[in-house]
């Protein structure tokens, strides 16, 4: 027990890589506003693995598209490594989520006629890195994950698992 508060006590003191503050969302569905997140605040600090977990309908896909910059809250403010991004333009936006955030979906959303190692080295080399660069990390990264004779395969010649395995790769490329 007393490991575990220690731990707890180490991580936060380590930097805050999200904070979220007094979170609004609001959707107007017909005559109905429907108030899905109010007030949310969220720290997370450096090195801090967190599961959201809550019930069908809480908003749990909401609050991780605004922490993620896919969607602007209503209110309250997202600072991602101590930069406040809810004011930034959509283009810094964009920027921001390509070199410091990853995201694995419930749906792979692999380029369909790309092979395996070009879905991951794609948005690094949209980033700018040299393509031998973005492949050798590529590359290691597949290996990683028990793929590494799997580079050249699209994702339709892959196993729903080994896909998934594949949008792993191309969202921790960028860590
Ligand atoms: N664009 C939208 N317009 C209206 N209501 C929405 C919209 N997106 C989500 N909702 C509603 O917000 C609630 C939370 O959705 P969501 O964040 O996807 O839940 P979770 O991921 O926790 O299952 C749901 O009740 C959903 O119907
Ligand atoms: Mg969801």
């Amino acid at each position: 027990m007393s490991d575990l508060l220690k731990t707890t006590a180490e991580q936060r003191a380590r930097k805050v890589v999200l904070r979220l503050e007094k979170i609004d969302r609001i959707f107007n569905q017909g005559p109905d506003q429907l108030e899905i997140l109010k007030s949310v605040d969220l720290e997370i600090h450096q090195g801090e693995i967190v599961a959201l977990v809550g019930p069908s309908g809480a908003g749990k896909s909401t609050l991780l598209q605004i922490a993620g910059l896919l969607e602007k809250p209503d209110g309250g403010l997202v600072s991602i490594g101590g930069k406040r991004s809810t004011d930034l333009s959509d283009l810094a936006r964009t920027e921001m989520r390509r070199s410091h955030i990853g995201f694995v979906y419930q749906y792979h959303h692999l380029l369909p006629e790309f092979s395996a190692l070009e879905n991951v080295v794609m948005p690094q080399m949209i980033k700018g890195l040299k393509r031998a660069e973005a492949e050798e990390r590529g590359l290691e990264l597949l290996r990683c994950l028990g793929l590494e004779k799997r580079g050249d395969h699209r994702p339709a010649r892959l196993s729903g698992g080994e896909q998934q395995r594949v949008a792993i790769a191309r969202a921790l490329a960028n860590v």
